[in-house]
């Protein structure tokens, strides 16, 4: 197999982003193959802020297949890790490190085992597509390590696997997942509709909502949506195909009006299917409706979308503006209605906190004095709290090996977490 004494480790690292559907993919046709009753089309995020980082590692003294997620070892014996695991095993080619003298035939990875470990820079439980990050970054990473050859397309079918919205973050920029026709599922891949310089002036919001319920999980929630909701139907086969089309002009020609209306739209649609389904689910709660009502007022009152707004499962908001004037006026108001908690600034904002002196914001005395927004109707009422913090962020490249060895989360001797 290689180097006599075997007990060499050898690794890989690779970082992946996460994305963020601006036409949702909610529901599936084929629940083993993660296979969708629609087109979805996502942007994804700057690895900088939201990104999962993996470490895979391989070593003829490792017994089993171990996974670590943010330091805690998890199972690998679910479907979707074991489907991923075998996709890239069966595409696996030789391997030499002529440096440390290992060199592994492309028949032996069936008889070696891998430790994984992973880590979001980001928490896990704020609902922010964690899964999505996580899956691609599973695959990719596996995929340098095996010395697999395959293009993006079959890395993302294989990632399609894992997790559904996993597939869109092989690449970065502008992402479409083509929901295929084959039972088999080979034309259900993502392609790359423009890279993330295409449209660079945008700029990404998230408010990360304060919440204590237990949400119910896109895997489940879906099915049940499926099984129970006529407007689901309606929206896959009628809605669905029309915007993609109309998304995929926008996007091309950087038409910020069609893009935001495109956008809103699908998510409140998403989100009508849910509460369609039965019995129906509640992902936005008050927060996110008023997030909603601020934009829709300002949108209203500029005569044209001066921002557009989307929600996945959660009530977190993720907010677009066309460029850097927007994005500071929309912070200026959120800001006036959900001011920190704690009164500390800083820490309020994570990602590209350059945003916060921008909009005039360099002390929580700064953010008191906000004026109320003009288009609000009953500006009086604060929110304080019901936002924990806010990540400024931007469109981001695709998943990127990591070349720096101090920056692997697995120890090269021990083959074990750091
Ligand atoms: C609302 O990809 O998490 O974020 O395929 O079951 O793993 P599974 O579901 P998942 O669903 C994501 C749903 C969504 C919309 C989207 O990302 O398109």
């Amino acid at each position: 197999m290689a180097a006599e004494e075997g007990q060499w480790v050898l690794m890989a690292t690779g970082r992946s982003p996460t994305n963020i559907a601006v036409i949702k993919y909610w529901g599936k046709r084929d629940e083993a193959l993660i296979l969708p009753v629609n087109d979805s089309i996502s942007v994804t995020l700057d690895p900088d802020h939201l990104s999962a980082t993996t470490t895979v590692a391989v070593s003829p003294s490792f017994p089993s297949d171990r996974m670590w997620l943010n330091g805690k070892e998890i199972s690998l014996s679910g479907g979707r890790f074991q489907s991923c695991l075998r996709e890239i095993r069966k595409r696996a080619q030789n391997v030499e490190d002529e440096k440390k003298g290992i060199r592994i035939k492309k028949e032996d990875w069936g008889k070696l085992h891998v430790h994984i470990a992973s880590y979001n820079n980001f928490p896990t439980a704020a609902g922010l597509a964690s899964s999505a990050a996580g899956l691609a970054c599973f695959v990719f990473t596996l995929g340098k390590l095996m010395n697999v050859k395959e293009d993006c397309g079959e890395l993302s079918s294989i990632a399609r696997q894992g997790s559904g919205s996993a597939c869109r973050s092989i690449y970065g920029g502008f992402v479409k997942w083509c929901m295929g026709k084959n039972n088999d599922g080979s034309d259900s891949i993502a392609v790359q509709l423009a890279d993330e310089t295409h449209w660079n002036d945008l700029v990404i919001i998230i408010a990360v909502v304060s919440s204590k319920q237990k949400e119910t999980s896109s895997t489940s929630g879906m099915r049940d949506s499926v099984e129970t909701s006529p407007l689901l139907q309606y929206r896959a086969q009628t809605v669905v195909p029309e915007r993609v089309l109309k998304m995929e002009e926008a996007i091309k020609s950087r038409n910020f009006e069609s893009f935001a209306r495109l956008t809103c739209a699908d998510s409140n649609q998403f989100h009508a299917v849910c509460l369609d389904t039965s019995p129906p689910i509640f992902y936005m709660n008050d927060t996110s409706h008023r997030i909603i009502s601020l934009v829709e007022k300002w949108n209203q009152s500029e005569g044209t979308p001066q921002v557009a707004y989307t929600f996945d499962a959660g009530p977190n908001a993720v907010l677009i503006a066309p460029n850097r004037k927007n994005a500071t006026l929309l912070l200026q108001k959120l800001l006036y209605y959900f001011p920190p908690q704690d009164n500390d600034l800083r820490s309020y904002m994570v990602g590209d906190k350059s945003i916060l002196s921008d909009a005039g914001l360099k002390s929580i005395e700064d953010v008191e004095a906000l004026p109320a927004p003009a288009e609000m109707k009953t500006p009086s009422q604060k929110f304080k709290g019901d936002v924990s913090y806010f990540i400024c962020s931007r469109l981001g490249a695709g998943p990127k090996v990591v070349t720096d060895e101090s920056l692997a989360l697995i120890d090269s001797v021990t083959g074990l977490p750091k």
